[in-house]
């Protein structure tokens, strides 16, 4: 039944309130977990020293395993006595301070690739930058960055800088925001092959040690899935809440509830600021004023209805905003209609956040 790291995942969930409610697993308590097909055991280490609240941690265990195992599989909850518990230290202890100036961290999320995230994240950040507002965009897709391509500083050199014993990044500044992406680390044309913890330490690190300075807004583009990276990111950096890019597509939005899932986890728990329907309708260049719904109609907007998340924008699919990915001059900038509707899309962020 199951593994380690989903029994874990769940054991989080209790939580000693004579410890500022830490969750067991941080606080070293959780000694060993052993499984099989049809029982789960789980051990807590105690101190020597007697804890007031040993039987009302065992009890919420023994429930929280009740609740998530499946009833046909057993569970058993074990204790031993050992010189002192030691808190899990952190594997990395990251250092926020660069990032003690952003006033709002904001994922820019999605279950799936190919969705337009990294085309609102880019058209958002230059939106909220012609606003008036201080930006930066932290482009944290591993798997495809594309932020360096839509900006057209693919070949701008990455510069670094001392400060005691740290080093910090230097963000790129194009268009009044400040970029910072995993991509401008590798070769042009060289994938990105990380996987592990390691990977995710120094992606984290590639948001954290940059001197972003003072910021309103710090958008990151998030790498597409949901698997652990994604948990780990949006856990270890302080993000506030999330925007969920999705297309009206049917196989899209299925990957999207999973990302709209994944922030709802209760491990996660971050706010969804809205859905963000992109590739909403075609609408041909020499007719303006036609709209083809060939990926199907309002789908996201439904999606957004059923998930009670507000729909922030419909964005349609021109292909001036392809042109303009490519390009690296982004949609957002300029006064066309697709411009207009990210301006329309910066001006809604802007207000949930006045
Ligand atoms: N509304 C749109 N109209 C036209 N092309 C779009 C639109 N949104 C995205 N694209 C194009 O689709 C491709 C994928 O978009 P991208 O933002 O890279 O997706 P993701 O980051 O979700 O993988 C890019 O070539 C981009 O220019
Ligand atoms: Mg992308």
């Amino acid at each position: 039944m199951n593994d380690e790291h989903e029994i874990m995942t769940f054991l989080r969930e209790v939580r000693h309130p004579g410890k500022q409610d830490r969750d067991i697993v941080d606080l070293g308590m959780v000694h060993g977990v052993e499984f099989s097909a049809d029982k789960v055991t789980v051990t807590l280490a105690f101190p020597k020293r007697r804890d007031p609240l040993s039987e009302y941690l065992i009890g919420s265990t023994r429930a929280a395993l009740i609740r998530h195992l499946p009833s046909n599989v057993k569970s058993e909850v074990k204790t031993i006595v050992v010189d002192e518990v030691t808190p899990k230290k952190k594997p990395l202890d990251l250092d926020l301070e660069e990032i003690g100036n952003i006033r709002h961290i904001i994922g820019i999320a999605s279950g799936k690739g190919g969705v337009g995230k990294s085309t609102v994240a880019v058209n958002l950040a230059c939106a909220l930058a012609r606003m008036g507002f201080k930006v930066g965009l932290a482009d944290a897709d591993v798997y495809g960055p594309s932020i360096p391509t839509m900006t057209n500083t693919e070949n701008e050199a990455i510069s670094a800088e001392k400060d005691g014993d740290r080093e910090l990044i230097i963000p790129l500044e194009k268009y009044g925001v400040k970029w910072m992406s995993v991509g401008y680390f590798a070769q042009k044309g060289q994938a990105l092959i990380w996987r592990g913890p390691m990977a995710c330490n120094a992606l984290k690190q590639m948001i954290l040690q940059v001197r972003w300075g003072e910021l309103d807004f710090l958008l990151i583009d998030m790498p597409p899935g949901t698997g652990d990276i994604h948990i780990s990111l949006v856990q270890d950096i302080p993000v506030e809440g999330a925007i969920i890019v999705t297309t009206p597509q049917a196989v899209a939005l299925s990957d999207v509830e999973k990302g709209v899932d994944m922030f709802r986890n209760p491990n996660v728990n971050k706010t969804i600021f809205g859905i963000v329907e992109n590739m909403a309708w075609f609408t041909p260049e020499a007719h303006p004023d036609e709209k083809y719904y060939i990926f199907g109609k309002d789908g996201g907007r439904n999606m957004a209805d059923e998930l009670g998340i507000e729909l922030l924008a419909q964005i349609p699919l021109v292909q001036g905003i392809r042109e303009s990915g490519d390009s690296g001059e982004p949609s957002a900038l300029g006064n066309r209609p697709d411009s207009l509707a990210f301006l329309e899309l910066a001006g809604k962020i802007a207000a949930i956040f006045k």
